[in-house]
């Protein structure tokens, strides 16, 4: 199944970025275009019957799936970008990280109010990011149709944290 699949090709990096961290990393899947293509039809599968009108994608690592999976789609894709790399005007939010804040930004014309956004990330945390690009999404009149993430740390409870938002999240493969 695909959560063994994506299991088997992720890399631990202990230690990564600081002492004590596990580092999921993901490259290890896109080596693999067969497993990228298992995924996005994974995607697709479990997203059948949802209205979605364009799908959001967080820089930088929720670019990777997040395009391929609109254009399968048919849908727009929207970057969600860290502070300062938009060129157009932008709405911003500002977020807690485990140290300081970090701010990410949409371009103001990204979407239409009332739209359906499908949020995408390429791992689910502890929801603070998503958390934040859904209320972008929701200050700039937009509905937050679900979340899709190629993986999900379950120990760290960001379903719960974002299930409020939407209960449509779907996690390929959790931890
Ligand atoms: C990682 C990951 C998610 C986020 C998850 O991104 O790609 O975007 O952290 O963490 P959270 O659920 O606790 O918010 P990171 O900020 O490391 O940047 P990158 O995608 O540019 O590598
Ligand atoms: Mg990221």
């Amino acid at each position: 199944m695909i959560d063994q699949q994506i299991k088997a090709a992720v890399r631990d990096i202990p230690d990564f970025p600081k002492p004590g961290i596990v580092f999921k990393d993901i490259t290890t899947i896109l080596k693999d275009p067969k497993l990228c293509e298992n995924i996005i039809n994974a995607f697709v599968d479990q997203l059948q019957g949802i209205r979605i009108d364009a799908i959001a994608g967080v820089e930088s690592r929720g670019f990777l799936f997040g395009l391929t999976l609109a254009t399968r789609l048919g849908v727009p894709f929207i970057p969600v970008r860290k502070a300062g790399k938009l060129p157009y005007t932008i709405r911003q939010k500002k977020y807690d990280l485990e140290y300081g804040t970090a701010t990410i930004e949409m371009h103001t014309d990204a979407f239409e109010p009332g739209q359906h956004i499908l949020l995408h990330d390429d791992l689910l945390a502890t929801g603070g990011t998503v958390t934040a690009a859904s209320e972008l999404i929701q200050d700039m009149g937009g509905v937050v149709a679900g979340f899709s993430f190629v993986v999900g740390l379950g120990f760290l409870k960001g379903k719960e944290r974002i299930a409020p938002i939407s209960n449509k999240i779907i996690i390929l493969a959790e931890y």
